[in-house]
């Protein structure tokens, strides 16, 4: 499968916002995304198979520290590798802006979600209770990005 990583630009807003939908991940519209675009915090990247929008993340850059706000893969996609090479283009893109460690909160039950940051590197470090509308709880994970050696680049 050739997947090409790209970052999003002016423009993307729309399929950014349709993939939120598909991937079930909140209720961010393309005025949204058209704000994560301007903000000069944030990072979007979108993976493409011939130019097929497949999967995006997002994360924002304060600091040393970034925090991941969106990674989603549409299902027809998932399980061949795309989440990991999403999260990887962002981590090597916080590292090049001099972040030290990538911070995110994931649904407690998001076993693919964990899974995934747990090969990349994240660990569990903390647990909010009732974090999300629907009750559900957040635990919070986080990469030293220095001690990760990633292979793909943006
Ligand atoms: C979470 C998500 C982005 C993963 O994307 P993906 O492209 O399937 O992930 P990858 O193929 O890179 O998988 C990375 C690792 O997670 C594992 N994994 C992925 N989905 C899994 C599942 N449903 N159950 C168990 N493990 C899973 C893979 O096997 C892989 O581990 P490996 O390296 O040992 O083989 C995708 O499932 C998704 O979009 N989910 C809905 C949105 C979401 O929950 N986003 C995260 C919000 S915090």
């Amino acid at each position: 499968m050739n997947v090409h990583i790209r970052k999003a630009e002016k423009g993307d807003e729309k399929l950014l916002a349709a993939m939120e939908t598909i991937c079930q991940l909140g209720t961010w519209r393309e005025s949204s995304y058209d704000s994560e675009i301007k903000n000069v915090l944030s990072t979007y990247v979108i993976a493409e198979i011939d130019e097929k929008q497949i999967g995006f993340a997002g994360d924002w850059c304060v600091a040393e520290e970034a925090q991941i706000m969106r990674v989603g893969v549409i299902p027809e996609y998932r399980q061949n590798g795309i989440g990991k090479k999403l999260v990887v283009a962002l981590m090597n893109d916080a590292l090049n802006k001099g972040c030290d460690t990538m911070t995110l909160e994931v649904k407690s039950q998001n076993k693919a979600a964990i899974t995934l940051y747990e090969r990349c590197g994240f660990q569990i470090v903390g647990k909010r209770l009732s974090y999300y509308a629907d009750g559900s709880d957040a635990l919070l994970m986080t990469c030293d990005l220095k001690d990760e050696k990633k292979e793909d680049t943006l």
